[in-house]
């Protein structure tokens, strides 16, 4: 039987959200039903809600979320009620072309649920990236839930279905940061953090912060940063040279998502270094390089889309170094909030004063 259950909804572009009773249908075959304990605030909720990503209003919003199984469809043999996971917006379909040449975190066929969640008069609802997690419990594809230790909280766990699995994942997945790099971060929010922590986790022998506030800097410190550079004063692609033997970094990571930043990753990289774009970009910018530069450079630039993350391989090792304590998932959660509280939780996002709000339900 279907169950009614509170969500946040966005109504209309701009509209501020709030909380609606949602119909969440029964699961049908490859569907589960979660009961959700935990999900963070990310930006791409509030661009759904500003109408950045889509016109399918009314959305249903929450993404970063963890929480139990209740209940699955036909056919669905990967979990069962009563498991703890982690949902995750690549669930991967095994035939598409990425995932038959055996890169399925590339997938370009991903699985959501089939069947719609609505308001109670019927109106569909559309789930932020296919999950729609401000909720007391979601409707999801099976694929979507990602078994994890249970020993873990959700409010930290949820985390890594979305930001912090981006920047882990830029750095050690997209970038390929080993034992003995350098690597220099630019933009240091919840995602350049988790970039941070990624490339210290990965043996990085130097980790360069570079922020334009210097209360982002002083928490990039704690993530495993080991020099910062603030760029409001300082010349960043100078001071990443001047910290690396004046070569730059092997692998310069841009977390901010504009072309004045992506240039001073370009250029603050080490000769046959990499670049790894994980900031998101609006549709006007447009970035000039010279031609013979990107050539003579060499080395690779590359786009990170959710840090090419395989769910099943990345959140269950992910949270067991986390239980080791060699990974402080732990300090991306600023505070944590009520359904009712996402629209405020929005506006401290501006102020720029917290890593990530996190609803706890
Ligand atoms: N140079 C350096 N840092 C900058 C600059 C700049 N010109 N402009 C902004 N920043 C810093 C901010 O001070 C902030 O610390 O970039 C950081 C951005 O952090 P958040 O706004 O918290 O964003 P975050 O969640 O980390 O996401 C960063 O990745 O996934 C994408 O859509 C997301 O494009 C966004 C980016
Ligand atoms: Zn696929
Ligand atoms: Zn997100």
């Amino acid at each position: 039987m279907a169950q009614e259950v509170r969500g946040v909804i966005a109504p209309g572009k701009n509209e501020p959200v709030r909380v609606e009773t949602i119909v969440v249908p029964d699961p049908g075959p490859g569907e589960a039903v979660v009961r959700v304990q935990a999900c963070g605030v990310c930006h791409t909720d509030l661009h759904y809600k500003q109408g950045g990503i889509n016109d399918e209003f009314p959305f249903l919003l929450g993404h970063e979320a963890a929480g139990v199984v209740e209940s699955v469809g036909e056919g669905v043999t990967d979990v069962a009620p009563g498991d703890f996971v982690i949902l995750n917006w690549r669930a991967v379909c095994g035939k598409c072309r990425a995932c038959l040449r055996g890169r399925p975190w590339y997938c370009f066929d991903t699985h959501n649920a089939r069947q719609k969640m609505t308001l109670t008069d019927g109106t569909e609802l559309s789930p932020a990236l296919g999950i729609g997690a401000f909720a007391e419990k979601t409707l999801v594809a099976a694929g979507q839930c990602t078994k994890v230790d249970p020993a873990v909280s959700p409010a930290v766990a949820g985390l890594l279905g979305c930001g912090v699995m981006a920047g882990i994942g830029a750095a050690i997945n997209t970038g390929g940061v080993g034992r003995g790099d350098s690597v220099a971060v630019i933009g240091c929010g919840g995602v350049g953090d988790a970039a941070i922590a990624g490339a210290y986790l990965a043996g990085a022998a130097k980790v360069i912060a570079v922020d334009i506030d210097d209360r982002k800097l002083e928490t990039a410190r704690t993530m495993g940063a080991t020099h910062t550079v603030n760029s409001k004063d300082t010349d960043p692609v100078e001071a990443i040279r001047e910290l690396t033997g004046g070569f730059g970094a092997d692998v310069v990571i841009e977390a901010v998502g504009r072309p004045e930043t992506y240039r001073q990753a370009f250029y603050a990289r080490d000769l046959a270094g990499t670049v790894v774009l994980v900031g998101v970009p609006t549709p006007e910018m447009k970035l000039e390089l010279p031609l013979l530069d990107v050539f003579g450079r060499g080395g690779s630039l590359k786009s990170s889309w959710y840090g090419d993350c395989l769910p099943s391989r990345d959140f269950p090792m992910l949270i067991d170094l986390h239980l080791q304590g060699r990974l402080p998932l732990d300090k991306f959660v600023t505070e944590t909030i009520r359904l009712d509280e996402v629209e405020k939780a929005f506006e401290r996002m501006h102020h720029g004063d917290v890593l990530r709000s996190v609803v706890v339900l």
